[in-house]
């Protein structure tokens, strides 16, 4: 219990599936969370469930001016900035890659990976003016292991792999730490955009994958985010912690 007392987090995307996990966590283990998403709805509901330690905050991840807003909130909210969570995502639906228009292209990248480089834009600074903070990517097994038909999608998962390292060692001196999670398929309302069709078929398909027999859940990712944003990983930097019951070995 409180393992992350005294911290302010921001999360991503944490209106819905893992976003909401790591969010309803790390209030549960004492830090202030600022929840944000697109979708406003989701961000106040889940911030009202979780009480006073949490805000919800509308925001498109992929415009700064918004991702700014964010930030800004969150420190006149909570007094500061801890650890930022990059866990909003989309992905195009499973589809022979050529089907893919240009516009969606351009979305996926802009939300999974654009989101990335403008929250650094935004918290860096504060968390080198702080004299330290915790990044926390939301890669994927789709970036170390691509399943046919994800292509764009796989493509931006490994662009986060390699903003993590990259951020890693160039943040390194500031005693910033930056992770990535590299969840296996997972149990939240994303599941049927990578499965193409939420069918029986397709389940056993994708489960049978899987070593440990099972899709992911939003308690897994939340348990790994709240270790790599915890003071009991600060000797860590720069991971990518695959998080898939096995199916990248
Ligand atoms: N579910 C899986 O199988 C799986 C597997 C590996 C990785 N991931 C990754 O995990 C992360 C979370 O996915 P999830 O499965 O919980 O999905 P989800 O759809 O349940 O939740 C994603 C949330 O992000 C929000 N969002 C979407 N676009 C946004 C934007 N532009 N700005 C702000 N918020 C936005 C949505 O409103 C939603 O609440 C994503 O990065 C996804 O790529 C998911």
């Amino acid at each position: 219990m409180n393992r992350l007392e005294g911290k302010v987090a921001l999360v991503t995307g944490a209106g819905s599936g893992f976003g909401l996990g790591i969010a309803e966590t790390f209030a549960r283990e004492g830090a202030k969370v600022a929840i944000v998403d697109i979708n406003e709805g989701a961000a106040k509901a889940a911030a009202e469930k979780i009480g006073s330690s949490a805000i919800g905050l509308a925001a498109d991840v992929s415009k700064a001016v918004d991702v700014n807003a964010a930030v800004e909130k969150t420190v006149a909210a909570f007094g500061k900035l801890d650890i930022v969570v990059n866990n909003a995502g989309i992905s195009h639906r499973n589809r022979p890659m050529l089907e893919v228009e240009e516009d969606e292209f351009d979305r996926v990248f802009a939300v999974n990976v654009k989101s990335i480089y403008l929250f650094a834009k935004a918290a860096v600074p504060l968390m080198q003016k702080q004299g330290g903070g915790a990044i926390i990517n939301v890669g994927s097994t789709a970036g170390l292991r691509p399943r046919p038909g994800l292509t764009w999608y796989n493509s931006t998962k490994g662009a986060v792999h390699t903003m993590t390292k990259s951020m890693a060692v160039e943040l390194a001196p500031n005693k910033i730490r930056v992770c990535a999670l590299a969840p296996v398929a997972g149990e939240t309302p994303l599941l049927a955009t990578f499965m193409g069709e939420d069918t029986p078929q397709k389940r056993e398909l994708f489960v049978n994958s899987i070593p440990l027999g099972r899709f992911s859940t939003p308690q897994d990712i939340a348990n790994a985010a709240l270790y790599l944003a915890s003071d009991e990983a600060s000797m860590i930097t720069g991971v990518v912690l695959e998080v898939d019951g096995g199916r990248c070995i």
